[in-house]
């Protein structure tokens, strides 16, 4: 008897831990505070470390371990997938490509924020866009991004010709004006990565051509404009005004090339410029960047950057939205460009005057971000992003003509979509 009322309490002192237990992860649900692990890209400007220690001296309670995963973005997304996988990952705050956004949120890796609690409308109109999914927001926007032609001041001002705004004036001086002055023409990211989908994409769009419509479902890239854009491109290095080497590069390698003065143009994101003309290149101070050329005008630059996400799994979601708030608000944002060289979301930094002193590149940063356009949305996306990397590779090294690397691209993305 006493035994069974030994067990009975046993049972009840069992019951309420279990309660107690069940209502802590309850309230873990969104409530949740505590240290946060936030995984990144490669940091290749240095300056986020910086940034957290402002967090982590302010909240001993919910201080945040920073993990860097390797430079390229495809390699970053592959780890944090390995991660998250189990359901159970290390970490509770992601800094993903904007591209990802749509696939992390259909897997379930990343879950829905309130709208209310961020401060969507200060930032610059395109950005919150590559957040949601499906109508609902699934991240924040952190950093934004657009490509932008760099070009050698110094030469264009000493043959008086000014920057290129079309296609067929960036070929011509690709062409001309840079061999007479021992330079390549033009570069961009052509390794197979995530680069070249960023600028087979923007070649496309220069045109008026896409890729996917309706958040992945249809396949729009059998046109006219998809061959003339993928044209260009495959007629560049056929010609050698863009120089083969181009076809191994990423960001990196392209940055280094035009910083060694190598290039007359390259198509790079503004970090590039922040570094091509800093103290240490060979062309500091010979630098310009304007908007990316395009057939008859200014063309369309793809949509750069990343959005903060928080892992469906973490037990400390709270913090976690705090610590997105913090990263996201105007003075952190402020020296994310002044500290990391990388474009920020809010949209009243890029009227600043003394940002505009010291970063010339700000305005028309804007004007590309603004008519910025975003790769398409899909839940497959790295599988449509492998497929564009690996048909436009084939159509630049001379294996496929645009014409047929269109069709072949019609056809595979098609199998995507539909699998
Ligand atoms: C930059 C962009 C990112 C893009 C990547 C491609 O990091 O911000 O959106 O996917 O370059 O390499």
């Amino acid at each position: 008897m006493r035994g069974a009322r030994a067990a009975g309490r046993g049972l009840l002192v069992l019951a309420v831990l279990l309660s107690g237990y069940v209502a802590a992860g309850a309230r873990s649900d969104e409530s949740g505070r505590g240290p946060l692990t936030l995984a990144t890209a490669g940091d290749l400007t240095g300056y986020l470390q910086p940034l957290l220690a402002g967090w982590n001296r302010a909240h001993p309670g919910e201080r945040v371990t920073l993990v860097e995963l390797p430079n390229s973005t495809d390699e970053t997304r592959a780890q944090m997938e390995t991660d998250l996988r189990g359901g159970n990952g290390r970490f509770d705050v992601l800094n993903i490509d904007v591209d990802w956004t749509s696939q992390f949120a259909a897997a379930g890796w990343i879950r829905p924020l309130p709208r209310e609690r961020f401060p969507l409308d200060t930032f610059l109109r395109p950005v919150v866009d590559t957040a949601t999914y499906q109508g609902r927001l699934y991240a924040v926007p952190y950093v934004t991004n657009a490509g932008l032609l760099l070009y050698r001041a110094d030469v264009l001002a000493e043959e008086g010709l000014p920057p290129p705004r079309t296609w067929a004036e960036l070929e011509r001086d690709a062409r001309t004006v840079a061999p007479r002055h021992g330079l390549d023409g033009y570069a961009g990211q052509m390794l197979p990565y995530e680069g070249l989908t960023v600028n087979a994409a923007e070649a496309v769009y220069s045109t008026g051509g896409s890729i996917l419509g309706d958040e992945g479902r249809r396949v729009t890239v059998d046109s006219a404009a998809a061959r003339e854009g993928i044209g260009f491109l495959v007629r560049g290095v056929r010609e050698g005004w863009i120089p083969r080497e181009s076809l191994t590069y990423t960001e990196e390698e392209s940055k280094q090339a035009f910083k060694d003065g190598r290039l007359l143009f390259l198509r790079n994101w503004p970090y590039a410029y922040v570094a091509a003309d800093s103290a240490g290149s060979a062309v500091a101070g010979r630098v310009g960047a304007v908007r990316l050329p395009g057939p008859d005008g200014p063309g369309t630059s793809v949509l750069g950057g990343s959005n903060l996400a928080v892992t469906a799994h973490t037990r400390h979601p709270d913090s976690a939205k705090r610590l997105i708030g913090y990263l996201t608000s105007e003075p952190v944002q402020r020296r994310v460009l002044t500290l990391g060289a990388l474009p920020p979301v809010r949209a009243a930094l890029y009227d600043d005057p003394a940002l505009v002193r010291r970063f010339p590149y700000l305005r028309v940063l804007r004007d590309a971000v603004l008519s910025a356009a975003p790769r398409p949305k899909s839940p497959r996306y790295d599988q449509v992003s492998l497929v564009v990397q690996a048909v436009v590779h084939d159509a630049l090294t001379g294996r496929q003509t645009p014409d047929a690397a269109v069709r072949r691209l019609a056809e595979e993305l098609a199998a995507v979509t539909r699998r």
